[in-house]
């Protein structure tokens, strides 16, 4: 047992700012971290091999199956690392909230996996570490597109297609602000997708219509950011939203928090990540706009806002 070493990870949230869920289908997505929520992951020796965060304490072997990718991200990093008989405490804080379409459990994944290579003192490269978040992530998630897994541990904006190699792309739009909101609801990714899922075989036509609809407006998007087109990129998030709805993927609180922040100036406002309850976003052109609308949101019921700058120029 390495008694003095401890190792350390660190992983942050993510946004969607256009194209869940036809992401899963082979179109486009724009995603970007977001370090205003993080996790940490905390390596150490242990005569036993444990877990400690929020929702557990103790044996690996005895976790609930709600943190199954968790146990599997942990067993499968040690096998990749030849360690499965090491002995340790790796313990998890977070200030992501979870469920909420910001990547918490990839983040989660991609902090475990930094923390336990940093122990054993490897390096960890992104060909290493997505494949162990993406196995983790078919755990939490059922099918996922790989967004999650990329846009947690990078630091860039992305432009993502599923089993492409990954595109980095210039965030930035002057004067561009970001309202996240969380509606406080748990999100249902597994289930928003599976659904989805079930819609396009019962109904292959009207669905792929709508998610080529949403990669053609995801293109859009990516113009409208080539080109500092803030409006344009408003208009975009607010047909989007048609088409997610069109999906059964939003819901009455995130519907009504979309509502408010186009009532109080918002330029586009969508629901972000997998839906049916976790965050929306709205775009505002002014820092001002911006903390009206955050404000008038909060009201409306979210449990938490964050302004984001869309821009190096602002
Ligand atoms: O809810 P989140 O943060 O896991 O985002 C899911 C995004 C989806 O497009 C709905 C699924 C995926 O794997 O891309």
């Amino acid at each position: 047992m390495n008694k003095e070493k401890i190792g350390y990870g660190q992983a942050c949230g993510k946004i969607i700012l256009m194209g869940e869920h036809s992401v899963v289908y082979g179109e486009p997505a724009i995603a970007f971290p977001f370090q205003e929520t993080y996790i940490s992951t905390k390596v150490e020796p242990n005569i036993t091999l444990v877990l400690d965060c929020h929702y557990f304490s103790g044996e690996l072997s005895e976790v609930p199956h709600q943190l199954n990718s968790v146990k599997e991200v942990i067993n499968q990093t040690l096998k990749t690392l030849q360690q499965e008989n090491t002995t340790l405490k790796v313990t998890i804080t977070s200030t992501i909230p979870a469920e909420r379409g910001m990547g918490s459990s990839a983040a989660t994944a991609a902090s475990i996996v930094r923390a336990l290579y940093d122990y054993f003192d490897e390096p960890c490269t992104q060909e290493v570490l997505l494949p162990l978040v993406n196995g983790a992530e078919k755990i939490a998630h059922g099918n996922p597109s790989g967004i999650d897994a990329a846009a947690t541990s990078g630091k860039e904006s992305l432009f993502f297609i599923k089993g492409h190699p990954l595109e980095p792309f210039p965030m930035n739009v002057s004067n561009a602000f970001l309202i996240v909101a969380d509606t406080g609801i748990k999100g249902q990714t597994r289930a928003a997708v599976r659904d989805v899922a079930r819609l396009f075989e019962q109904n292959k036509q009207s669905v792929s219509q709508h998610i080529t609809e949403l990669g053609h407006l995801t293109k859009l998007a990516k113009q409208a950011i080539l080109t500092d087109d803030v409006h344009k990129l408003g208009n975009v998030m607010n047909q989007a939203q048609e088409q997610l709805k069109a999906l059964t993927v939003s819901n009455e609180q995130l519907d009504q928090l979309v509502f408010t922040a186009r009532k109080n100036g918002a330029l586009g406002a969508k629901l972000t990540g997998g839906g049916r309850g976790g965050c929306m976003i709205a775009l505002a052109d002014s820092k001002e706009q911006a903390v009206k609308i955050a404000a008038a949101i909060e009201s409306a019921g979210a449990v938490a806002t964050w302004i984001q700058s869309l821009g190096v120029k602002n």
